[in-house]
Order: C-alpha cells, then sequence, then structure tokens
C-alpha cells in the first residue's frame, strides 16, 4: 500500500504524489474500495481527528483480509477506518477507549462498517482481557496512538489545554479517581516537583511548584486559565515554548496514568499477538518514545556484546522493526502540524 524509503538512515514515506500503484496509476490522496471511485469515498480524515502517519502505520501494521486488530486508542476512528480501507472492509477492529465521549464518535464514523468494528469501553492495559471479552485468543495486530485527541484538546471543559477557561479536570475516562484540581490542590510541593520534573521534563519545576503551593494558600485552584497564569509568572522570560507546556503535559500523565499504561500493555503485548502479529505505537513525545524503545528491546532479548558476534541465549519475544524512531513526512507535517512531534515504532512477535 505505502512506499516506504530510508533516507539517510531514517525511514520515510514517499510522498503520496510519487506513489505508483501496482498498475502504475498514482496512488491519490485516499484508500479506495474495490469498485469504488474516488468521488465515492468519504475521507479518511474526519472533522474531529486527521489520523497521524496513517501510511507508515498501515505500511508496518500490514493488515491482512481476515485479520483481528485491536486499535487501542480508538478515538475518532481515523486509524482503524484507513486498517479496514486497506483490507476493503474485511477485518475486525476491536477499537478501544477509555473515553465514552470517543467511542461514540467512533462509532459514528465507522458505522458503515457494521460488525467488523467492535467498541470497548476499556483501558489499553490488558490486551489479553479486551480479546477474550471479544471470544477472541490472538490477534494480528495491536496499534496504540498515544495521548490526548483533538476532540478531547478542543474541548475547554475537559482542562486539556492551557488555551482556554476550562475547570482543572484532565480525565480521558470522566470516571477517573483522580483529577488535576486534586492534584495541584492537595499534593505536597515535593511531589509537585517529582511529577513536573519526571512526566513533563520541567527545568523550573521547583519554581512552578513553589507558585502553585503559594497560590492555593489564598484559594484553591480551579481553573486551567488560573494554572497557566501561575506558570507565566514564575517562568523566567524569553522561553520558546509556552510556560504551561510542560505543566500540562505532566499533569495529564499523572492524571491518566499514562506511562504506567503503556509500559503494561506493551509487556502483556507478546501473550496475544500470534505468531507474525505486530504492535505500533505512535507518541507524541520523548517519554512514551523512550520507554517503548526501552520495552521493545528488553523484548527483543538479549543482544550480542559486538556487532557480529552471536547474541547470548536468551527468550526473543518480539523483533523489532523500526531501527530509529519513524518520523513523519514533511509533506505531513505541512498538512497537519499536529504530526510533528510524532515518532513511530513497531515489532513484531516471535513465536
Ligand atoms: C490520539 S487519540 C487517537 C486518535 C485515533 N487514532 C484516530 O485516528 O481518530 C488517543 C485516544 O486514546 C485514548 N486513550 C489514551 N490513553 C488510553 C488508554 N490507556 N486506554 C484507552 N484509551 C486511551 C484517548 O482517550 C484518545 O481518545
Amino acid at each position: 500500500m505505502s512506499q516506504v524509503l530510508r533516507n539517510r538512515g531514517r525511514w520515510r514515506v514517499m510522498p503520496r504524489t510519487r506513489q505508483r500503484r501496482p498498475d502504475g496509476r498514482p496512488l491519490g490522496d485516499r484508500f479506495l474500495r474495490p469498485g469504488e471511485r474516488p468521488s465515492e469515498r468519504r475521507p479518511v480524515v474526519t472533522d474531529d481527528h486527521q489520523p497521524v502517519m496513517v501510511d507508515e502505520v498501515l505500511h508496518f501494521l500490514q493488515p491482512r483480509p481476515g485479520g483481528v486488530y485491536i486499535d487501542g486508542t480508538i478515538g475518532a476512528g481515523g486509524h482503524a477506518e484507513a486498517i479496514l480501507n486497506a483490507v476493503g472492509g474485511r477485518a475486525t477492529v476491536i477499537g478501544v477507549d477509555r473515553d465514552p465521549q470517543a467511542l461514540v464518535r467512533a462509532g459514528f464514523n465507522l458505522k458503515e462498517y457494521g460488525s467488523a468494528v467492535r467498541l470497548v469501553r476499556a483501558t489499553f492495559e490488558d490486551p489479553v482481557w479486551i480479546a477474550h471479552s471479544q471470544d477472541v485468543d490472538r490477534v494480528d495486530g495491536i496499534l496504540l496512538d498515544l495521548g490526548m485527541s483533538s476532540m478531547q484538546v478542543d474541548d475547554t471543559k475537559r482542562g486539556f489545554s492551557f488555551r482556554g477557561e476550562g475547570p482543572l479536570d484532565m480525565r480521558m475516562d470522566p470516571d477517573g479517581a483522580l483529577t488535576a484540581a486534586d492534584v495541584v490542590n492537595t499534593y505536597g510541593e515535593s511531589d509537585l516537583v517529582r511529577v513536573l520534573r519526571t512526566f513533563g521534563e520541567e527545568r523550573h519545576a521547583r519554581r512552578i511548584a513553589r507558585a502553585i503551593v503559594a497560590a492555593r494558600r489564598k484559594a484553591p485552584l480551579r481553573t486551567t486559565v488560573e494554572l497557566a497564569t501561575i506558570c507565566e509568572d514564575a517562568y523566567p522570560a524569553g522561553s520558546r515554548i509556552h510556560p504551561a507546556r510542560r505543566t500540562f503535559q505532566a499533569l495529564r500523565i499523572e492524571v491518566n496514568g499514562e506511562l504506567d499504561a503503556l509500559e503494561r500493555v506493551l509487556r502483556a503485548a507478546p501473550d496475544v499477538l500470534r505468531g507474525g502479529g505486530r504492535i505500533v505505537v505512535l507518541s507524541y513525545h520523548s517519554l512514551e518514545d523512550r520507554l517503548t524503545k526501552r520495552i521493545f528491546d528488553e523484548l527483543a532479548g538479549p543482544k550480542p556484546a559486538m556487532p557480529g558476534l552471536p547474541a547470548p541465549e536468551g527468550p526473543s519475544r518480539v523483533r523489532v522493526l523500526t531501527r530509529g524512531a519513524v518520523l513523519p513526512s514533511d509533506h505531513e507535517i505541512e498538512r497537519n502540524p499536529r504530526a510533528s512531534s510524532a515518532r513511530l515504532r513497531a515489532a513484531e512477535a516471535v513465536q
């Protein structure tokens, strides 16, 4: 389907305008079903979320007719739609999300695929349970498109964005026990520093934590704008990024337990993938990408002491398919700036 090139040590997808179908026709901008004409297709891009690195995801996931795929982060269903289109609708996608609003949206966007799509409200942490809940033993692929969807960020009532006024919530699952307000108003100063450093890689964590503690002595913090203003006031002048960016990232990761969930699903993936089945992970910050790389390397088993020497004996549960992280093409970043921070890694289960 997609034509991926190695370019100066990096995987790059050939611009779609240069890609050709097997019969020599240009690939065009859309995935077509057998017998369809381009004008009849609605685009893979939905109004609410533009899926990222679709060609690369399909290249590494290699969906096949009859396959069963867990989309652990179904969101608006953009990637799920691309998977189904790639096989003419002849696969099953188990679409998982912890956000019930996302499931409603995915259900709407994917309704034409009928029973090929099964939606499950859950966290993706336990893919074995997810598969069993659908009477499936092994799956052919798992896709994780981490982080938030545009729907979540753009809805100021969810409190994810420092650019609009909303409650300090940040829960992807609205029934989750912990909100961002709980964290900023109840954690001790040293715990706040830890969260901001660990999950935000925030160099000014101490200053910001101190400012939060001073502000909440007057009144508990309630809104995103209050917190963003505290970050702005605490930050040294001349920062290249918005002073609240790393703090909001850190709180979101803490509130949703994001890195724990990622580690669990990566470790469990070989238990539910059939031999040769693939897992593809799209990360949007270095913490997720580094964790994915580390767990894939651990699951791949011991490496030779030096290149050329045989690898020591040891269990190998996956074969890593991406040597470095795969980056989006410049063309995609131009069309969809949200793709700019995306990093893709993929591995294949070894039987
Ligand atoms: C970037 S969006 C996915 C967009 C989707 N690929 C598409 O094309 O529309 C990430 C989604 O994953 C969900 N999510 C994040 N962490 C999750 C977890 N641990 N378990 C289940 N869903 C999660 C979020 O609620 C959000 O809807």
